[in-house]
């Protein structure tokens, strides 16, 4: 807190808080895009937040990414939440394997002595292939407990890096970019207005899941993301936004 009124990081947490229509902004100093302490520092203030948000018998959803690999580095968890569920949003992205929601699920399930499910689904699946995989029993029952999280954890993107990262076919590219995606975030591209402007048929979270939870919390930071996460806030889900400060300046430049 002495920090914070230093660096009159308070006064910033409560205009992005009001600007967005938050219920909480928690803001660190610095720049994650410059410094690699200031996201590890992003990833301790997101693990905070969620330990202080779980229930017991919560299913947590998380999302990938690294700035999700730091947050779970970070989090630890009192015995009481043994019995809690930590499960990936989405099924595989296409990351490296640190980066996919899978990993993450089980490194904080294990740091929190809690349990675990793993998602072997592709996301990137036909029609078809979707409906036949969906009805596998072991499939079905992930599904289900993904899609009834109480609380959704999420990095966010910007939506060229990420498109690149997760190697999306040329023709799909051309049509994010004709539509004007700004931003990534559970696996969905955003347009300024925080309209989505992609999705695909998908055996993890969808749109009315997330909408669903009670408390979904996004943790992004670095001044590159500012607009990503602007459009993110304006989709109007996210209860809890854990950022930095030259990310929180620059989503301010785009209400
Ligand atoms: O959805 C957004 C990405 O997972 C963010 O990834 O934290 O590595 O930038 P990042």
């Amino acid at each position: 807190p002495i920090v914070k009124e230093l660096f009159g990081l308070s006064d910033l947490e409560d205009e992005v808080r009001s600007a967005f229509g938050l219920k909480r902004v928690i803001i660190v100093p610095g720049d994650s895009d410059e410094t690699e302490h200031v996201k590890l520092e992003l990833g301790r203030a997101g693990s905070r937040v969620l330990r202080d948000s779980l229930s017991v018998g919560d299913v947590v959803a998380v999302m990938g990414g690294s700035t999700m690999a730091h947050m779970a580095r970070h989090f630890a968890a009192a015995s009481q939440f043994k019995d809690n569920w930590f499960v990936p949003a989405r099924g595989g992205l296409g990351e490296s394997v640190d980066y996919q929601a899978n990993t993450i699920a089980s490194q904080l399930a294990k740091r929190a002595g809690a349990r675990y499910r793993m998602l072997h689904v592709p996301d990137h699946l036909s029609e078809e292939a979707y409906q036949t995989i969906m009805q596998e029993p072991n499939v079905r029952e992930v599904v289900d407990m993904i899609r009834s999280a109480r609380i959704v954890v999420h990095g966010i993107g910007d939506a060229a890096t990420m498109a690149r990262r997760r190697k999306l076919r040329d023709d799909t590219m051309d049509e994010l970019v004709k539509d004007g995606a700004l931003a990534e975030a559970f696996g969905y591209y955003f347009d300024r207005s925080g309209k989505v402007v992609h999705r695909m048929a998908t055996a993890g979270l969808r749109l009315e899941d997330i909408e669903a939870a009670e408390l979904v919390i996004g943790i992004a930071g670095g001044r590159s993301k500012g607009e990503a996460i602007a459009s993110v806030m304006r989709f109007g889900h996210d209860d809890v936004l854990v950022t930095d400060e030259a990310a929180a300046r620059e989503a301010l430049r785009h209400i």
